[in-house]
């Protein structure tokens, strides 16, 4: 789960990685008051889980309240890359004298763990990355080891942050890898981190990505979701512990085990592109002994998502048998129009591996007019590419 600005700076404070006082509103008015009670200019910033939001006009300077109004309603409302901003963060501005970046992040290719930092802060870093790649230190960090005083001053000395402030960057990347371990997360990253005039090093923004694997190890993140901002099928999924993503196409798809269901989406893609351009409308895994609940519960999500033309259901039974799961779809078809759920879209089934051959008969007795059978997994793809298209 990627987290809000302030929220980042909300986790920041926890763990001791200096940064600014702030305020989060959802009218002009609040960030009026907001702004009267910091007394002082103060920058009113968008929160949006997306970069960029400066370039975009999300970013603004206030020099007064009655300015902080003004900026805040023209912000609120505004449309970034397709988030639209429904609340800002107004927060004290700072005097600025050098922007720099630093960040901590997995680096799944490389299985490690990796820190990023350079003092040309401020702008997109992929563009120094492109543009300047020395001007970015990128430092591997041993998880065992983690980030002690001496691999923080390596960091920060590879960067060649300035003499003057090393002890506070030391500091800051010893505090945001606290964070990062503490919190399970997969990124943590403040561009810009400010050096004042004065000569105090402030983390300004904040972006933070939790592992989400981790979460039942922090019941408090609980509370960092965003509901609204949430997808409802993706919720309704969650909320039925299933392992369950909304992608844009049309063909539902379940499937048993991740691997199964990762290489139904390709061959379905693939399928696809003779029909139209036919593609997966989500990825759903029911795992291995998949009862009939848990196959009703995943059927009703995929027939909830009005795009969904057409569904694919791909078993391969291992440990469960496919009589178990052919009695499941069965079940799970009568369990939902007992609920007053029409089966609209065609539902094709491959069933294979343990005991398929029981499971077909199961399927081919209960002659549910929706249900179409295939024997292979192409052959599957193929007929739920075509249904899916209508033609
Ligand atoms: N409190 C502040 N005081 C003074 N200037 C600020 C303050 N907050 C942000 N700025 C200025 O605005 C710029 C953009 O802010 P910020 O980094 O938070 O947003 P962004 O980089 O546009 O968004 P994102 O990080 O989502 O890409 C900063 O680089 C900094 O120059
Ligand atoms: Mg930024």
């Amino acid at each position: 789960m990627d987290l809000y600005e302030f929220q980042a700076k909300a986790l920041f404070a926890e763990h001791g990685v200096v940064t600014q006082d702030g305020a989060v509103v959802n009218t002009a008015d609040e960030a009026k008051a907001a702004a009267q009670k910091f007394g002082s200019m103060v920058v009113v910033k968008a929160q949006v889980k997306v970069g960029g939001r400066g370039k975009a006009g999300g970013v603004k300077l206030a020099k007064n309240a009655d300015e902080a109004f003004d900026k805040a309603n023209d912000i609120l409302g505004l449309d970034i890359k397709g988030h639209i901003v429904k609340q800002v963060l107004v927060t004290p501005a700072e005097d600025i004298a050098s922007e720099y970046y630093v960040s901590f992040l997995l680096d799944r290719s490389n299985r490690t763990f990796l820190a990023m930092a350079s003092v040309e802060g401020g702008v997109e870093i992929e563009e120094v990355a492109a543009n300047n790649p020395d001007a970015l230190a990128k430092i591997n960090i041993d998880a065992s080891v983690g980030v002690t005083k001496e691999v923080a001053i390596k960091i920060a000395t590879a960067a060649k942050f300035p003499a003057e402030i090393m002890d506070q960057v030391v500091e800051m990347l010893q505090r945001m890898w606290d964070v990062f371990v503490k919190e399970d997360a997969t990124l943590v990253e403040v561009n810009p981190l400010v050096q004042t005039p004065a000569g105090k090093v402030i983390a300004l923004d904040g972006k933070v990505s939790l592992d989400d694997n981790a979460a039942f190890r922090h019941p408090n993140h609980a509370a960092l979701i965003d509901h609204q901002a949430e997808d409802p099928l993706e919720a309704a999924a969650k909320a039925k512990d299933l392992n369950y993503v909304k992608l844009d196409g049309q063909v539902g798809i379940i499937g048993n085990g991740a691997g199964l269901v990762m290489s139904t989406l390709d061959v379905v893609a693939y399928a696809g592109e003779l029909h139209g351009g036919m593609r997966p409308a989500n990825f759903l895994d029911i795992g291995g002994g998949a009862s009939a609940q848990v196959m009703a519960d995943g059927l009703s999500i995929i027939l909830s998502d009005q795009d969904v033309k057409a569904v694919f259901v791909n078993v391969f039974g291992g440990i469960t048998s496919c009589d178990a799961v052919a009695n499941g779809i069965v079940q799970a078809l009568a369990l939902l129009e007992a609920d007053g759920k029409k089966i609209k879209v065609p539902l094709v089934v491959r069933l294979d591996g343990n005991n398929s051959v029981v499971g077909r008969e199961i399927l081919k007795t209960a002659n549910h007019p929706a249900v179409r059978m295939a024997d292979t997994m192409d052959a599957g793809a193929e007929l739920v590419a075509q249904l899916a298209s209508g033609k």
